[in-house]
């Protein structure tokens, strides 16, 4: 066998070796993030090469096949080495290899994955495993630091008495040897002292009840807890090494992944009889009969304390009565938790610790279970009903009201729905769970007692009930909008509200909590307006006494639609985003004080004036071309406007006592046009203008200090000129009579044509001395004779 072992040098699983590719045929190299090379699932078909200064190196799942001393000797600062599955080191290169530095630790996990069996300061290394056994000679000698130990595998068969020698002081010791067929007894006797042992030892329980009994003689020991794994425990004679266990008074044992029988229960208690047990667990396991135990009856268990069941399969699941029957096994402990195994009704038990989560509980089974309410479970503190099928919630309070020791209460995961107005409670109740139980509203049936509060998950919209004790409140996944007001909390120290509907939290609203140290709120919709981030981000840098305990890179935001998605420790809202209405109001002030500056500039220089005057003339024009066009529609080839009045008489009105008095009686052969007479009525009065400027032969301006103030006339002044810049008029279309003396300073600057006309043109003065008026009148006249024309 020894020789064997010798050729078999292979470091483990040599029948899981893979098909090895070509020797750097793969990239040597792989990412490193500071001093941590996280390598494993990278294609390497060897060690890459990583900074020296590496701490941790993970190799798990590549093609490495094999590990030289070059590879890892320069990498002093190597600390963890983590290396799973498929290697063909050759040993000797380990041998001599004195290159792992002091402090070592490698995880090693070819055995099972998921464990990492750690070999602590790992300074020498000459462990070979080969299929059958572990090695020619003690692996373990220089390993006197060794605290957790696990080795085995499906192909382990032998265990000597040499073979650990020299593991000292392990503290974890796994063993797998589903396959084992030899074992020295006393080989894991000198380990001491365990922790916690694990073995699983399926064919010896199953075929050498004394190979199994050799070994559970040798670990077993009233401080070690004991695990037994994957055992087939149908017959009678595969529960017998368990005596052996119980002779050497171990006092916790777990069985993980365990088939049983009623019958073979039955023979395990009365294996254990009187034995000093105190803690016994079984998981993962199967239960294969109806749960008629009582021929044990007789046996004595008067030392169980704690009894951990988890995760069982009954066969017969709607047979199993066994819970009501087994009182007599149950009596005696203190703590019983009975997760998952499909049950729907105990008997009236004395507890002080019972979980009954994830089972078929309803509100009739409860009243049973818990003695109808009748205050027989006086010691129990803790009550855990959780994921059952319970429906009302006042039932629970009724049942629980009169353990007046209940501290702990879980009722999470139960389709509870509604919740009544007042419940009665226990005093010392101080923790409820009530996380995903449906409830759509909170009232003051919440005991006020509490310091602990799990709400998550319902459906909540508000909570508005007064929790002085109240130490932590969890509320995340409802539908909170706001955060509810701190003044109901006055000793709350943390707060959850992930997952709500939150748009913001202010400054004022935390602080309404005069004790909140802790809170979390990440996972909601964020509005990220430009009071809440940079309120957000003074509270990430910590300038407020409360820590975002689930780190703010749960943070983001929801709206504006551009942010959405942004994490909201790193947005940033800029001036003009968040100043919008006053950089709209500053802009709009500038634009109406510019405007306004323009109007008084424009009306500073008469803009307003010269543009109504184009305007007009403009107009005009387009009506005098339509008339045209229509004059010789109508057959008329004249081109020029029939000229029906030798004069049109442009003066002011308050000078019309002078057109009235001296004008009219002395020119009433010429024909005059005269607005007040000849002026259409109805018709726009710029059209009246225009039609009598055009129509008159010449225009007569008289002129005064009325007449420049008046803004008809300088119109039609204007229009006279006009036509002059059309070539339409003639040189003296104009006429200016001057009723008084007027200086051309006198006119305003912009009738430049007045001016003009005033230095340039002769004009007639009206003499203030009738003897000289003849004269006047005479060159009046000739001025307006039509004569003049053929000129
Ligand atoms: C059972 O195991 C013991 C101890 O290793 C060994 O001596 C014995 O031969 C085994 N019995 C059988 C039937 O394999
Ligand atoms: C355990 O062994 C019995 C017979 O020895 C077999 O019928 C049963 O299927 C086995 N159970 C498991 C879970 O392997
Ligand atoms: C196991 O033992 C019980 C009595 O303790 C007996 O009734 C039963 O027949 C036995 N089963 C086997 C398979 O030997
Ligand atoms: C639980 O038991 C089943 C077989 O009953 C097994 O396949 C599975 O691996 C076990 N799970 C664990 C976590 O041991
Ligand atoms: C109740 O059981 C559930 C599920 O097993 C567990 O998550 C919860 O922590 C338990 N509660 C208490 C108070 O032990
Ligand atoms: C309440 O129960 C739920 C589900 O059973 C669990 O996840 C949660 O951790 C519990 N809350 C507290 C505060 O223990
Ligand atoms: C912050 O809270 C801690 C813990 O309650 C307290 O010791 C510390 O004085 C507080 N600091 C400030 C600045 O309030």
């Amino acid at each position: 066998m020894s020789s064997s072992c010798l050729s078999c040098v292979l470091l483990v699983m040599a029948s899981s070796l893979a098909q090895i590719p070509p020797r750097d045929s793969l990239p040597r190299s792989c990412r490193c993030l500071a001093l941590d090379c996280p390598c494993s699932h990278s294609g390497l078909s060897s060690v890459p090469s990583v900074p020296a200064q590496t701490r941790t190196l993970d190799l798990d799942y590549n093609q490495i096949t094999e590990i030289q001393r070059q590879d890892l000797g320069s990498l002093w600062e190597l600390r963890v080495l983590t290396i799973h599955g498929k290697y063909n080191t050759n040993t000797h290169k380990y041998t001599e290899s004195s290159w792992f530095s002091p402090g070592l630790v490698l995880v090693w996990s070819w055995f099972s994955p998921g464990l990492n069996h750690i070999l602590s300061f790992f300074s020498f290394f000459s462990f070979s495993v080969c299929v059958r056994c572990l090695g020619s000679r003690p692996l373990f000698q220089s390993l006197v630091r060794l605290r957790v130990l696990s080795f085995g595998g499906d192909s382990l068969e032998d265990v000597r008495v040499s073979d650990l020698r020299g593991v000292g002081r392990l503290e974890r010791l796994r063993v797998d040897a589903n396959g084992l067929k030899r074992y020295d007894s006393g080989a894991l006797a000198q380990i001491w002292p365990l922790d916690h042992v694990t073995l699983s030892l399926r064919s010896p329980f199953a075929l050498n009840q004394t190979l199994a009994s050799a070994l559970l003689h040798d670990v077993s020991d009233p401080q070690t807890h004991l695990t037994l794994e994957n055992l087939n425990l149908s017959s009678n004679r595969s529960v017998l090494p368990l005596r052996e266990a119980a002779q050497r008074r171990v006092r916790h044992i777990s069985f993980h992944n365990v088939f049983v029988t009623d019958a073979t229960t039955v023979k395990l208690l009365e294996v254990t009889d009187g034995a000093p047990i105190t803690s016994i667990s079984l998981s993962n396991s199967t239960l294969s009969g109806v749960g008629s135990w009582e021929k044990a009856r007789w046996t004595d268990h008067m030392s169980l304390d704690e009894v951990f069941v988890k995760d069982i399969v009954l066969l017969n699941n709607f047979e199993f009565t066994a819970f009501l029957s087994l009182s007599f096994l149950l009596q005696f402990p203190r703590k019983i938790s009975l997760i998952n195994t499909k049950v729907f009704v105990t008997p009236c038990l004395n507890l002080e610790f019972f979980d009954l989560s994830e089972n078929l509980l309803t509100d009739m089974t409860l009243t049973e279970t818990l003695c109808a309410g009748a205050g027989v479970l006086k010691g129990l503190r803790v009550l855990n009903i959780s994921a059952n099928a319970i429906k009302s919630l006042s039932l629970i309070s009724r049942m629980v009201t009169r353990l007046t020791k209940l501290t702990h209460l879980d009722i999470s995961r139960n389709s509870l729905t509604f919740m009544p107005q007042s419940c009665p409670w226990p005093q010392s109740l101080r923790f409820l769970n009530m996380s995903r139980t449906k409830f759509t509203s909170a009232t003051s049936c919440l005991p006020p007692t509490l310091q602990v509060l799990d709400l998550s998950y319902n459906d909540l919209e508000r909570l508005l009930v007064v929790l002085p004790a109240l130490r932590e409140l969890h509320l995340s996944g409802n539908k909170l909008l706001t955060l509810p007001p701190g003044w109901l909390f006055p000793n709350l120290q943390t707060l959850t509200v992930q997952m709500n509907t939150l748009n913001v939290f202010t400054h004022s609203d935390l602080v309404s909590f005069p004790r909140l140290q802790n809170f979390q709120a990440g996972l909601n919709k964020f509005s990220c307006s430009c009071d809440f981030v940079p309120f957000f981000q003074s509270l990430s840098d910590g300038e407020i006494n409360i820590t975002l305990t689930d780190g703010i890179h749960n943070y983001f935001c929801d709206s504006p639609l551009h942010l959405q998605g942004a994490p909201l420790s790193l947005v940033r809202r800029s001036f003009s985003e968040c100043r919008h209405v006053l950089l709209v109001s500053i802009c709009c002030g500038l634009v109406l004080v510019f405007l306004t500056c323009l109007g008084v500039v424009l009306w500073k220089v008469h803009a307003f004036w010269y543009l109504e005057m184009i305007f007009v003339w403009l107009r005009a024009k387009q009506k005098r071309r339509k008339r045209e066009r229509k004059r010789r529609e109508d057959g008329d080839t004249e081109d020029r406007p029939l000229v029906t009045f030798d004069a049109f008489v442009s003066y002011s009105e308050r000078d019309s006592a002078w057109v009235d008095n001296y004008l009219l009686p002395e020119l009433e052969q010429t024909g005059l046009c005269l607005h007040r007479r000849d002026f259409l009525p109805g018709r726009w009065i710029m059209d009246n203008i225009v039609i009598a400027i055009e129509s008159s032969r010449r225009t007569l301006f008289v002129l005064s200090h009325n007449f420049v103030r008046s803004d008809w006339c300088k119109y039609e002044l204007d229009f006279t000129h006009f036509q002059c810049l059309e070539g339409n008029c003639r040189e003296d279309a104009a006429i200016l009579v001057l009723l008084e003396p007027l200086h051309h300073d006198d006119v305003p600057k912009r009738f430049c044509r007045l001016r003009r006309l005033l230095t340039s043109t002769t004009y007639l003065q009206w003499p203030q001395d009738p003897d000289l008026r003849g004269q006047f009148w005479t060159s009046l006249r000739q001025a307006l004779s039509p004569d003049q024309d053929q000129d």
